[in-house]
């Protein structure tokens, strides 16, 4: 198992718009070991995803999984996805305030208004084309780890009076946003 180290705000590849593979780099058998390798250190990290630019190696690749979280408890499931050249479309104007952290910006977190529907169209590690609709709070993953690709963190677009550190987090806000989030997942049915 490989953990690779992950780039902190601040280092320079984390404001690259990170570019698109070919089909042929996608196949090779670094970018396979890569994506392996990506996985092993999001599981490792407890990230609900990661992206290339987090550990430096600017290709359009990012990964998402969520099965009960420690770092974000209240999350849905994301099976294991991973996703190549990603593109996302934003299916109407009803935005969402999504409290979010980042493995690249440690002991942050920060309120963003996230699309709550949006389309996904991506590869799969495999070449497969995947085209769908994601809602809620995992629109919200997924919209972060794409920003990411296109070099743009979340205290870039977090309203700056919501930041907190995560301790400061749990103990005046965490209770009252769970609550109004876990409200609004059950009404979008995310
Ligand atoms: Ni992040």
């Amino acid at each position: 198992m490989t953990v690779l180290p992950i780039l902190e705000i601040g280092h320079p590849t984390l404001r690259e718009r990170a570019r698109e593979l070919t089909a042929e780099e996608l196949a090779a058998p670094e970018t396979q070991r890569l994506i392996d390798e990506m996985i092993e250190t999001m599981r490792d990290a407890a990230g609900a995803g990661l992206a290339t630019n987090q550990i430096g190696r600017p290709l359009r690749i990012a990964v998402a999984e969520v099965d009960h979280n420690r770092r974000y408890p209240y999350k849905p499931p994301i099976p294991l996805t991973v996703f190549v050249n990603p593109v996302i479309e934003p299916l109407d104007d009803e935005l969402v305030a999504i409290n979010e952290g980042c493995l690249s910006v440690p002991d942050l977190r920060g309120e963003v208004r996230r699309h709550v529907s949006v389309r996904v169209s991506y590869l799969d590690r495999d070449g497969g084309e995947h085209d769908e609709v994601k809602r809620g709070l995992t629109a919200g993953t997924f919209q972060h780890e794409v920003d990411h690709l296109d070099g743009v963190l979340f205290c870039d677009r977090a309203d700056p009076r919501t930041l907190a550190t995560w301790e400061q987090f749990e103990r005046f806000h965490r209770d009252a946003f769970v609550e109004r989030i876990t409200e609004f997942a059950e009404r979008v049915g995310s």
